[in-house]
């Protein structure tokens, strides 16, 4: 697989952080840090925020992206945002699959796969996420299992559609914990992701598509985990809400 096909992601997942005005001022301090970027960088944002992203991010080399979507396209489905609400206000990206979605709010691998469809059906680029636990990997079972979640978050996804799925490899003991998986282990992990991609889709579509790392990714680990083969970019969460971290870890995927 050749790396220098792709191009690195790094996107930051700010989770439930940051008020509009606590969002701007975030993004005013970031955005001449990365603006030489050569990897793309996207923010996911809360929904309240994405107005005050899109705006600020105007022109910029940062694009905007939401941390969900519905698959329905309206309807009686309180507290859900559909992929044309998000496209309108200028939404580029979006993700989908995350682990605190699945462990807090009842996502399954199903609702996972239908909304990433709705996502690529609106034309958003969508990161899906995927990862074990660590009862998962202490069973053994972590290959399985991701390449289960893999193969049914992208059922019925063209090989077309691909090129806007990226594919973030997230061990849920790695997020928030400040335990990194090693670049041993999220190499072995994204290698296998990749490996399902070309299993379903053949191996040009697999060597072109992102697969990202995320759980405690950091400026201080950042440059060794982006320097394994099948490490193609980052999706963090703690350290994207600083905006010189952040951007230590744009710079180590520009190299
Ligand atoms: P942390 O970088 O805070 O571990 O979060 C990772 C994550 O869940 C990104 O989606």
């Amino acid at each position: 697989m050749n790396k220098a096909t792709r191009k690195a992601v790094i996107a930051g997942n700010w989770k439930m952080n940051k008020t509009p005005a606590q969002a701007a001022a975030l993004i005013d301090e970031m955005l001449p840090l990365v603006k030489d970027a050569d990897c793309e960088v996207v923010i996911c944002v809360p929904y309240v925020d994405l107005c005050v992203a899109v705006e600020k991010c105007k022109g910029s080399n940062v694009k905007v992206g939401a941390q969900n979507v519905h698959f329905k396209a309206s309807g009686a489905y309180t507290a859900e945002i559909s992929a044309e609400m998000l496209k309108e206000v200028g939404c580029e990206y979006v993700i989908t699959g995350h682990s605190e979605r699945r462990q807090y709010f009842g996502e399954t691998d199903e609702t996972v796969n239908l909304r990433t469809l709705a996502g690529l059906n609106a034309g958003l680029k969508v990161i899906v996420c995927v990862g074990e636990t660590l009862t998962q990997r202490e069973q053994g079972i972590t290959a399985e299992l991701v390449a289960l979640q893999t193969k049914i978050a992208l059922k019925d996804v063209t090989a077309e559609q691909m090129a806007n799925v990226i594919i973030a490899y997230e061990p849920v003991w790695a997020i928030g914990t400040g335990k990194t998986a090693t670049a041993e282990q999220a190499q072995e992990v994204c290698a296998i992701v990749r490996d399902v991609v070309c299993e379903l889709y053949g191996k040009e579509v697999a060597e072109a598509t992102t697969v990202q790392y995320g759980g405690s990714m950091n400026a201080g680990n950042a440059d060794e985990l982006l320097g394994k083969p099948d490490v193609d970019g980052g999706l963090i969460g703690g350290a994207s809400l600083k905006a010189p971290d952040f951007a230590t870890i744009v710079a180590a995927a520009s190299k």
